[in-house]
């Protein structure tokens, strides 16, 4: 199957999104870092340029992080903004990389779960959960559709996607049920624009 493809938009994603939202997503991101102190060992994945990235490693001296994302200029970028110290980075796809069982205390999703339909969000979550320790922090950032403008500014977003990077998902997946489906439960969520943009906290074994 045809992957998405970001080599093309990946210097200029942040531009894009500073043009469009100003700093509302960097604000999503960046929401629940100062909770993520205790993290060890961290799956960022499709972090696209780094920028969370950076931020977890500059506000944790310890945590270590396998990156993993499917665009090779993404990863370039992200390497080159958070370095390569306590970072091991992947170009894979997230579907089928290969991943530790029980490892992480952390996952990070940033604006990633609107690249796959509901299968595919399913069969990751899966993956995810067992790679994630019982306990596992795992931070999300997202658009959601509360309103009519909401959904017309996310096909706007997912009609962006697919002339620019090929994206085949053509809609928003609601991830909670599935999340709450996986053994996680959300125990903070914090929103702006009206509830277009979330920040979430989740946890594995907290229902
Ligand atoms: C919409 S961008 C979001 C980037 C970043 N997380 C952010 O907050 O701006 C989606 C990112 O996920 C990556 N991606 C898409 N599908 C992927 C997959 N199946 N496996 C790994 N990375 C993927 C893309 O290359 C891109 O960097």
């Amino acid at each position: 199957m045809q992957m998405m493809n970001c080599d093309l938009i990946a210097p200029h994603y942040w531009w894009i999104e500073r043009l469009g939202m100003g700093r509302t997503l960097e604000r999503r991101r960046r929401w629940f870092l100062p909770d993520l102190g205790n993290a060890r060992n961290a799956l960022v994945l499709g972090d696209g340029d780094g920028r969370f990235l950076r931020e977890l490693l500059r506000r944790n001296s310890v945590v270590r992080a396998d990156y993993v994302d499917l665009s090779s200029r993404m990863l370039e970028l992200a390497r080159r903004r958070a370095g390569a110290e306590r970072v091991n980075y992947t170009r894979a796809d997230a579907l089928t990389v290969e991943l530790p069982r029980d490892e992480y205390d952390l996952i990070a999703t940033h604006f990633f779960f609107d690249c796959f339909d509901a299968s595919e969000l399913d069969f990751l979550f899966a993956r995810i959960a067992g790679a994630a320790k019982p306990g596992a922090k795992w931070v999300v950032s997202e658009f959601r559709v509360p309103t009519v403008p909401a959904r017309l500014l996310v096909s706007g977003l997912y009609l962006f996607f697919r002339i620019t990077t090929g994206l085949k998902a053509r809609r928003l997946v609601d991830h909670r049920p599935l999340l709450r489906a996986h053994g996680f439960g959300m125990i903070s969520v914090n929103e702006a624009r009206g509830g277009l943009v979330v920040s979430e906290l989740w946890e594995r074994g907290s229902l």
